[in-house]
């Protein structure tokens, strides 16, 4: 077997698995009340940009040979409607419009509505519960909103049943029949998304979201929930978070032959992160994490280390 392993070329030679940084999707925060940027405290080497410090920013994604983004918006505004989502001149559709015009980035943009709603919630509230048919009206409007802008792909964060085949027929009628859908099929109740929850102040006010995201402790529902993002006419699946999940991704990506996307997300950039500038763990750690998620199975691999592996040619 050390055969095998005998040098640095050799072991290069019979590597199975590789990092792109064209199969990475790296996450960007537009801010729609601020000037510049600013650092994320919870996630230290991320930023808030905003819209005036969005076309560097997109250069510095670019020039390190990324080829893809997904968009998130942090409004001025917020109601019981998140009625600042779906609006022609809102951040993400502004960002939509630079990424578009002035670069060669897939652009992918986050829908979702806990950044616009008063109550951080990813829907609308009534009586106390998170409406879903009445939520996918406003998850229809963000959709065709953000494809009039001229996004590649929409990715629906928000757990609603059937909101990709709802999206899939207003994108339809509105005239985009070419614009894709990347479900967030399997997006588990995860403790792991509290530091983005500070970078795109989307924390709910009032209560958690486990009446929408899945309970980790279930072991077939994710078989479920992809076959029906499938059904519904996902063109990308999803399983959120990465590490601790990994199972999940092996399993999705053995049984269903779609692209499928694994969120590598806030609260495992942080912990390594942490652990990478207190001297803790090597900087090598990042290309074994991320290795693991593609061998896991994953086709494409959303991580805010996407810049970082770039810019050092892969990891
Ligand atoms: C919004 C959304 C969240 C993430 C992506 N889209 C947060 C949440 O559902 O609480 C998490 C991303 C991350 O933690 O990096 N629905
Ligand atoms: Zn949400």
């Amino acid at each position: 077997m050390r055969r095998a392993r005998v040098s640095q070329s050799i072991r290069e030679l019979l590597s199975d698995v590789s990092v792109d940084a064209r199969k990475l999707i790296m996450p960007v925060f537009v801010d729609e009340g601020l000037n510049g940027k600013r650092e994320i405290g919870s996630m230290p080497g991320i930023f808030r940009y905003g819209i005036d410090a969005l076309p560097d920013h997109l250069d510095e994604l670019q020039h390190a040979g990324l080829k893809n983004i997904i968009l998130f918006g942090i409004p001025k505004e917020k109601d019981s409607g998140g009625s600042s989502s779906y609006l022609r001149d809102g951040i993400v559709q502004r960002s939509i419009r630079i990424a578009r015009e002035n670069f060669s980035l897939n652009v992918i943009a986050d829908l979702c509505l806990c950044e616009y709603t008063d109550t951080g919630q990813c829907g609308i509230i009534r009586d106390g519960y998170v409406d879903n048919d009445a939520t996918l009206s406003v998850y229809d409007r963000i959709a065709a909103s953000y494809a009039d802008a001229g996004v590649d792909v929409v990715a629906p964060s928000g757990m609603m049943d059937g909101q990709v085949g709802s999206i899939r027929r207003a994108l339809d009628k509105s005239g985009h029949e070419n614009v894709m859908i990347m479900g967030y099929s399997n997006k588990y109740a995860s403790t792991l998304y509290a530091p983005f929850r500070d970078a795109a102040d989307s924390a709910p006010r009032v209560g958690d979201r486990k009446s929408y995201q899945m309970d980790y402790r279930r072991k077939k529902e994710y078989l479920m929930e992809t076959s029906l993002d499938i059904e519904e006419g996902a063109d990308i699946i999803m399983v959120k978070p990465a590490i601790f999940y990994l199972d999940i991704v092996k399993s999705v990506s053995d049984h269903f032959p779609k692209p499928l996307a694994v969120y590598s997300v806030s609260g495992e950039y942080s912990m390594i992160r942490h652990a990478l500038d207190l001297g803790i763990l090597p900087h090598e750690t990042v290309g074994e994490y991320i290795t693991s998620i593609f061998r896991a199975g994953a086709n494409l691999v959303i991580t805010y280390f996407a810049l970082e592996i770039a810019g050092k040619g892969g990891a």
